[in-house]
């Protein structure tokens, strides 16, 4: 079987045996960063751009530092630095981009739908960073490897996503994901952060954070995106910390080898206690660590594998 995609833009467009693969991929992948020299030839001779419209911290830094490991040519560009603020627009940027042979161009914005179009527009592979709040694939795929590491399987698995569910790609992504692969979705919010029609997606939803918290495997905590929230859905840290914040007593309802998640960035002391984000359970730096594993394997699949070998 070979990984037929030219782009990756979310998580739905991939199949249960794309998603298998990535994350086999992505597991030779990590012993190549535990390496004392932490770089092979693969990627050798190919440019990859990243393009980051909204700030970034893991996503942006996992993709260059995984660029590297493989060989590479990465370079970033950003909304504020580039001729965007003269009033080019999107696509003439794409296509200046195209003229220089990129062989990947990874792009993150706050518009959904902004990937698929660039997509379109260019003949280098495109990868999702994350677009508004429609999809964060390899976030997604890295929650998977992640849990998959740890409890050897995802089909059968609870995982409960708690927090601002109505702003969440990563919510979104992982809903679709984790279905796909046989395990079942809680989520939980106030009603102010339900989206309409997120049991389509495959959800269940509740409410009562207790109530997803008990028989959960594994609980992945979202932050509040007050970037994107009206002020009137949202009263205060204090009061979403008392009614959805998760602590060391709401954990005692969890399994007793539950594993608590989080994308990050954390704000700690309001959707998650620091006893509980840096407590024996947490496994939030291991996804920062796949997170380099993953796209490491996503750039070989779409840039440098059998794919790519066959359409040469
Ligand atoms: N999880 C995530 O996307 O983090 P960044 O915004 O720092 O990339």
């Amino acid at each position: 079987m070979q990984f037929s995609k030219k782009d990756v833009l979310d998580i739905a467009s991939l199949s249960a045996e794309d998603i298998n693969m990535v994350l086999d991929t992505a597991v030779g992948m990590k012993e190549i960063s535990e390496r004392p020299i932490k770089k092979v030839p693969t990627l050798r001779g190919k440019t990859v751009i990243l393009f980051f419209y909204e700030p970034s911290t893991r996503t942006r830094m996992s993709f260059d530092i995984a660029a590297k490991r493989l060989s590479a040519d990465s370079l970033s560009i950003s909304a504020s630095t580039s001729s965007l603020v003269k009033g080019e627009t999107l696509i003439d940027t794409a296509k200046n981009l195209e003229s220089m042979h990129p062989d990947v161009i990874i792009i993150r914005h706050s518009s959904a739908g902004v990937p698929r179009m660039l997509a379109r527009t260019v003949r280098a592979s495109v990868i999702n960073a994350g677009d508004g709040m429609h999809a964060h694939p390899t976030q997604a795929l890295l929650d998977m490897m992640t849990v998959r590491e740890r409890k050897g399987r995802l089909s059968g698995l609870r995982l409960a996503i708690i927090g601002d569910i109505a702003h969440s790609r990563v919510a979104r992504s992982n809903i679709v994901g984790f279905t796909k692969m046989g395990a079942s979705v809680v989520v939980a919010a106030p009603p102010t952060m339900i989206p309409l029609g997120i049991d389509a997606l495959g959800a269940e939803v509740t409410h009562d954070i207790g109530e997803a918290v008990a028989g959960a495997d594994v609980i992945m905590m979202l932050r509040i995106q007050k970037e994107r929230l009206r002020s009137f859905l949202y009263p205060s840290d204090r009061e979403y910390a008392r009614f959805y914040g998760l602590n060391i007593k709401r954990l005692e309802k969890a399994t007793k080898d539950v594993l608590i998640m989080h994308p990050g960035p954390m704000n700690r002391g309001v959707e998650i206690s620091p006893e509980v984000a840096d407590g024996p359970f947490s496994i939030i730096l291991d996804q920062v660590t796949n997170g380099v594993a993953v796209r490491m394997a996503l750039l070989y699949l779409v840039a440098g594998g059998q794919r790519h070998a066959d359409s040469d």
